[in-house]
């Protein structure tokens, strides 16, 4: 089981913007962005490199390469919103949106579909959920059932990351008991879920902050 809390001073100062009420969906974007980044870092410290030479203008010496591929699964809406701080890390990586949206009444996410092959292939080594709310923990953990049903952890060294911009303990308890083998890197967890399901003192809505409809 692994909950990693970002440390880092940028991820502190772009959430603050974040959280603020008055920050306008053009700022949110561009904080999201830049917070994802750091995080894309952090969740990305897992992935393995293989080694080849390179020639410098100088010497030969090691060079390195992702040994495997990954697979970014941004869930909407909000997902979407990190999905290009982690391909500027992993240009190569397959993208498999996901979509689901919470009932507001039951709290409890309703599967829209997915771009997740019926059968990932062998040559994905790691999975990235991006999803900047971990709430009630009931859409990371819907997401996560669907990718090990399409086979996604299936054999050695195969995994799930999930990465979110914000927590609730609830949520993060919830996730580590259903699925102790998925590391989490979120960016801060914060006090509480209040009745309606959001997380205190939060961010509001992530969606509706980031592709307002009104
Ligand atoms: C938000 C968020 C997560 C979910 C978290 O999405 O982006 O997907 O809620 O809540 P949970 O942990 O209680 O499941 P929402 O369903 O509101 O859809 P949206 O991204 O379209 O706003
Ligand atoms: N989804 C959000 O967008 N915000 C919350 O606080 C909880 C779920």
């Amino acid at each position: 089981m692994s909950l990693t809390v970002s440390k880092h001073p940028i991820v502190r100062i772009a959430l603050s913007h974040l959280r603020n009420k008055d920050t306008t969906p053009e700022v949110f974007r561009r904080e999201l962005h830049r917070l994802s980044q750091v995080l894309a870092v952090e969740a990305t410290s897992y992935l393995t490199t293989s080694v080849d030479t390179v020639q410098t203008p100088l010497a030969e010496t090691d060079g390195y390469e992702l040994s495997g591929q990954q697979a970014l699964i941004p869930i909407m809406r909000a997902g979407s919103g990190m999905l290009s701080a982690f391909l500027g890390f992993l240009p190569n990586a397959y993208v498999w949106h996901m979509s689901m949206s919470r009932n507001e009444k039951t709290l409890e996410p309703e599967f829209h579909g997915s771009k997740v092959p019926a059968k990932i292939a062998w040559n994905i080594d790691t999975c990235f959920i991006l999803d900047p709310m971990l709430a009630t923990g009931g859409s990371a953990c819907l997401a996560i059932e669907h990718l090990k049903r399409a086979g996604a952890t299936d054999g050695l060294a195969r995994r799930i990351i999930f990465v979110g911009i914000l927590g609730a303990p609830e949520g993060a308890e919830r996730l580590m008991k259903a699925h102790p083998d998925v590391p989490i890197f979120i960016g801060a967890m914060d006090d509480r879920l209040n009745e309606h399901g959001y997380i205190m003192p939060g961010l509001g809505d992530a969606g509706d902050r980031l592709f307002p409809t009104v």
